[in-house]
């Protein structure tokens, strides 16, 4: 009898596993040759003792049939199934390479309730035996019963179950049992027949090594209600898993002579004293788990050996597809590596020899903001995760690594582009679990909505912030709206809509001397939805600390708002904290002038005596750009000095009105000089211009927009400004240009700039001042210069300027101009009191963009007079910042 608990599972055993989670050695299982279980099996329980509740059983049988069920929860998907875990064992074939079976099922089963005290080894063998056989069951007198008997064949599984109050005869053999919680023991059913009896019994107490309470952790309670029952489970299954796999000894045994398998080689779930295995948390019902089961059921299971990644496991571990390269192009989103990783927890280690990379691109992005919500990759391990502004590596990177799953450290990448690797070696550590982040690629027309403060005179409208899958709630808002009512008079409030993060997130109402009204926080909904009915200026204050909510909107209704005609210049709420100016490389300046030699030609277009080469000529050499209707080259006149000329894809009808305008506007120092025109045979047309050395202003700020420092900028405004007063108030009847953009402005080699772009200028299409469309011809080009100033703040384009012109976008532009990240971070701002001067733009580049959509008749709209004005107090206040 003495060996028949040889096979026994105990924790002694299990403390071995120190040793091969230390990464040193190379632990591993191989198949012995002998007999592995891979046709469908049924599971006979003998079900001993009368510890048992209904409501166990059920518990017990579930978690058989959830082995190999096809049936998950999709619920908890977080949470390995059994199936899963039955997975991992499935992985395991013999030498034809047959996985273990896929169909585990329950068999016979007997009940045992005789006498249970002081039982001896002899006795249960008998038992035992006693199920094969219908007539030794009838000498029980009734403590023995079964559905059906057991029967000997391959596909059979037979396991019996202690329950805690079954007590052995206190001897030094049987003592060997209570050192153990399961095993397995040969037992000769017929005369020269033997079979194999797996055993698993319930712990008696909670000092029982068996007990999960023993080992006392951060365990919760039990998954179904009886800790004894529960600490079972994980042993009888993970009886079963060996049996498949090494029925005989010689299956899947490790190769070191430790004897190891599938199902002992790793810590059992609850030992705490190597490492900490994680379990997942049901507060409300109070218990823990870290697997489920068919109809609801969560079970504790103990980890097994995977032998793919060498590591102990409850999930085959998901690997990524090495050198696949995922881009990711939702600004908002979340990376994970590794398996089953709780945002606090991380279930099992990670697969070794993996390389994921991810790319994530959102190209208006101004920064993308990273959350690390769970980080497990071991400092002293090869393994690491790696994230870099833009995709290569060579780019600037950060490498995350912690031992223990936190991670304090969220950044922010000033870039649109991130790439991020994952990279584990040869050997994981037990305790690397993986890693969560969270990210968030921010454009500033993203934050357009909100963020600064946004002044509203007008009788009614909509307010709000709105998230979306393009326009993400984003953490750390601060914006106010503020209603002019006069004071004393009504100003109503209704909102529409409010869903923010109860508690953290807030929205805040406040009157005119900023006494607190309201502060709503959480979801409304219905009747619920607050209405307000206030007096004189109301100030809206929305705050978040979270990135979790849908945003709000509200109607507002001002009875008598103030006449906005006295308040011009709305402050803009700009925090400018120190901007890094970066070591952007210097694009060689392609336009080095070279002279040469020109080839006389009879000319046929010589006007004011200029001698052009020929056309052919200068197109291969000297293009110097090109636009959808033109191309422009570099030449030389006749008297050595460079030109420019535009050749016209397209023959337009109002060239000889362009023409017209041109010359007459030509004599203003910030308007590029027109110094001829001409028509070739085949009546295309050439027009000459003055040749600016450093090219567009717009190729300007993208590429060399460390070389325009701000006071280069406000020159360049004013120096604009003052061309497009000179359209639209000295010539008679008035020019407007039609498109001031940055391509159309030019900048010579002292950095003057001038206007050019002529393609699309008219006179004002009437000199009656009541029409409407001559004030929004006028009002489009004040419009155009506005989105220029935005440009000069933020040193590149707007995408899609249209879209600008609708109100809604107004706050966008608030936007633009009232985050610090969305200024020009290639500039260093020289001095605290600029900030008034960036202020002052802004406000300049608002008052410009906002009157242009305003259709209450243009009373308000600014004139290029009054811009002008505003501009020279901006370079006022930035000489004497600098100064
Ligand atoms: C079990 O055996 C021990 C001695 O081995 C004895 O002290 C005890 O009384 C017995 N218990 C019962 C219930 O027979
Ligand atoms: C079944 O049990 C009876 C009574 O214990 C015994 O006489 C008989 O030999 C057993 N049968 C077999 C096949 O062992
Ligand atoms: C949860 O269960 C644990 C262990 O059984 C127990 O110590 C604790 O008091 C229980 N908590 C609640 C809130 O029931
Ligand atoms: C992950 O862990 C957190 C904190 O322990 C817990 O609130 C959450 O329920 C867990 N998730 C799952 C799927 O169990
Ligand atoms: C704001 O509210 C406070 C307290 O209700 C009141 O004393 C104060 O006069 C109010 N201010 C305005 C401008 O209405
Ligand atoms: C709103 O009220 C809560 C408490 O009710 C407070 O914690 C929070 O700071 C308030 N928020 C604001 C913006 O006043
Ligand atoms: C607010 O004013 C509106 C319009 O005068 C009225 O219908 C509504 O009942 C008022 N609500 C409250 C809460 O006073
Ligand atoms: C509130 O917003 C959350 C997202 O933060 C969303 O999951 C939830 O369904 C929303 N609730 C309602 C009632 O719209």
């Amino acid at each position: 009898m003495a060996g028949f608990f040889l096979m026994g599972t105990s924790l002694f055993i299990l403390a071995q596993f120190q040793c091969f989670s230390s990464g040193e050695s190379s632990f591993g299982l191989s198949y012995h040759g002998g007999k592995l279980m891979t046709e469908p099996v049924s599971v006979n329980i003998l079900w001993f003792g009368t510890g048992w509740q209904e409501s166990d059983r059920e518990a017990i049988r579930k978690s058989v049939t959830s082995l190999t069920s096809s049936q998950y929860l999709v619920k908890d998907s977080e949470v390995p199934t059994l199936g899963n875990w039955w997975e991992i064992i499935r992985q395991y074939g013999d030498s034809n390479n047959v996985p273990v079976t896929d169909r585990v099922d329950l068999g016979a089963e007997c009940f045992y309730t005789g006498p249970e005290l002081n039982m001896t080894l002899d006795q249960v063998v008998y038992i035992g035996r006693s199920v094969f056989n219908k007539s030794s069951i009838k000498g029980f007198d009734g403590n023995l019963n079964c559905y059906r008997l057991f029967e000997v064949n391959d596909n059979s599984i037979y396991h019996i179950v202690f329950s805690y109050t079954v007590m052995f005869l206190d001897s030094k053999e049987q003592r060997q049992l209570m050192d153990m919680c399961s095993g397995s023991f040969q037992l000769e059913v017929f005369a020269g027949l033997k079979v194999n009896i797996l055993w698993a019994r319930a712990p008696q107490n909670a000092a029982d090594q068996c007990s999960m309470l023993f080992h006392g952790n951060s365990y919760l309670g039990p998954p179904n209600g009886d800790e004894k029952v529960d600490s079972l489970v994980g042993y009888m299954l993970a009886n079963i898993a060996e049996e498949v796999t090494n029925q005989d000894g010689s299956g899947w045994v490790s190769n070191d002579g430790s004897g190891m398998t599938v199902s002992n080689s790793c810590a059992s779930p609850f030992w705490r004293d190597n490492g900490d295995p994680p379990l997942f948390r049901d507060t409300e019902k109070n218990m823990s788990f870290n697997v489920v089961g068919l109809n609801g059921y969560r079970y504790i299971m103990p980890y097994v050996w995977d032998q793919k990644t060498r590591n102990c496991a409850l999930k085959l571990s998901e690997t990524c597809e090495t050198n696949a390269m995922v881009i990711l192009k939702e600004p908002k989103g979340y990376l994970r590596g590794g398996i089953i990783v709780n945002h606090s927890n991380g279930l099992q280690p990670y697969p070794p020899n993996q390389k994921c990379r991810w790319a994530i691109h959102y190209p208006t992005a101004k920064f993308i903001r990273f959350t690390i919500n769970y980080l497990s990759v071991a400092a002293d391990s090869d393994d690491h995760l790696l994230i870099c502004k833009a995709k290569s590596k060579s780019a600037e990177c950060s490498t995350l690594k912690s031992n223990n799953g936190r991670y304090e450290k969220n950044f922010k990448l000033m870039s649109s582009k991130a790439y991020i690797e994952f990279r584990t070696g040869d050997q994981v550590s037990f305790e690397s679990r993986g890693w969560e982040l969270s990210y968030t690629a921010v454009s500033c027309t993203m934050l357009g909505l909100c963020y600064g403060k946004e002044n509203l005179y007008k009788h009614d409208g909509n307010i709000g912030y709105v998230a979306s899958t393009s326009f993400p709630y984003v953490e750390g808002l601060k914006c106010l709206w503020v209603l002019h009512g006069k004071p004393g008079t009504p100003v109503f409030i209704t909102f529409t809509h409010i869903n923010i993060s109860k508690g953290l997130d807030f929205l805040a109402i406040y009157n005119g001397t900023m006494q607190q009204i309201a502060n709503f926080s959480g979801l409304f909904t219905g009747s619920d939805l607050p209405q307000l009915n206030l007096s004189g200026e109301v100030i809206i204050a929305f705050t978040t600390q979270t990135d979790q909510g849908e945003g709000w909107s509200a109607n507002f209704y001002i009875t008598h708002p103030v006449n906005h005609d006295k308040k011009v210049f709305v402050v803009i709420l700009i925090v400018v904290l120190a901007l890094i100016a970066a070591s952007v490389s210097l694009l060689a300046v392609a336009l080095a002038v070279v002279r040469k030699k020109l080839e006389r030609k009879n000319a046929t277009d010589s006007d004011e005596g200029l001698i052009l080469m020929s056309i052919e000529a200068i197109q291969v050499e000297n293009r110097i750009g090109e636009g959808p209707s033109a191309v422009v080259y570099r030449a030389v006149s006749t008297d050595g000095g460079l030109v420019a000329i535009k050749s016209l894809k397209v023959i337009a009808a109002e060239t000889e009105l362009q023409q017209e305008i041109m010359a007459k506007s030509s004599s203003h120092p910030n308007i590029i000089s027109f110094l001829g025109h001409s028509q070739d045979g085949l009546g295309r047309h050439y027009f000459v211009f003055e040749y600016m050395g450093r090219g567009d202003l717009s190729l300007n700020l993208r590429q060399r927009g460390e070389t325009l420092d701000w006071d280069k900028r406000i020159a360049i405004a004013l120096q604009i400004c003052s061309a497009i007063q000179m359209l639209h108030m000295y010539l008679k009847p008035p020019v407007y240009h039609g498109n001031i953009t940055s391509e159309n402005i030019f900048l010579d080699e002292f950095y003057n700039a001038k206007l050019g772009g002529f393609g699309a200028a008219n006179y004002c299409s009437s000199s009656n001042r009541a029409n409407p469309e001559q004030l929004s011809e006028m009002a489009e080009d004040i419009w155009s210069f506005g989105l220029l100033l935005v440009e000069l703040l933020r040193g590149e384009p707007l995408v899609d300027r249209e879209t600008y012109k609708n109100s809604r976008r107004l706050e966008e532009i608030n936007e633009l101009l009232g985050s610090q990240e969305c200024i020009d971070r290639r500039l260093t701002i020289p001095h605290e009191t600029c900030k008034m001067g960036f202020v002052k733009l802004g406000e300049i580049a608002k008052w410009c963009i906002d009157s242009s959509w305003r259709v209450e008749g243009g009373k308000n709209n600014p004139k290029i007079g009054d811009v002008l004005s505003g501009l020279k107090q901006v370079k006022l206040l930035f000489s004497t910042a600098s100064g």
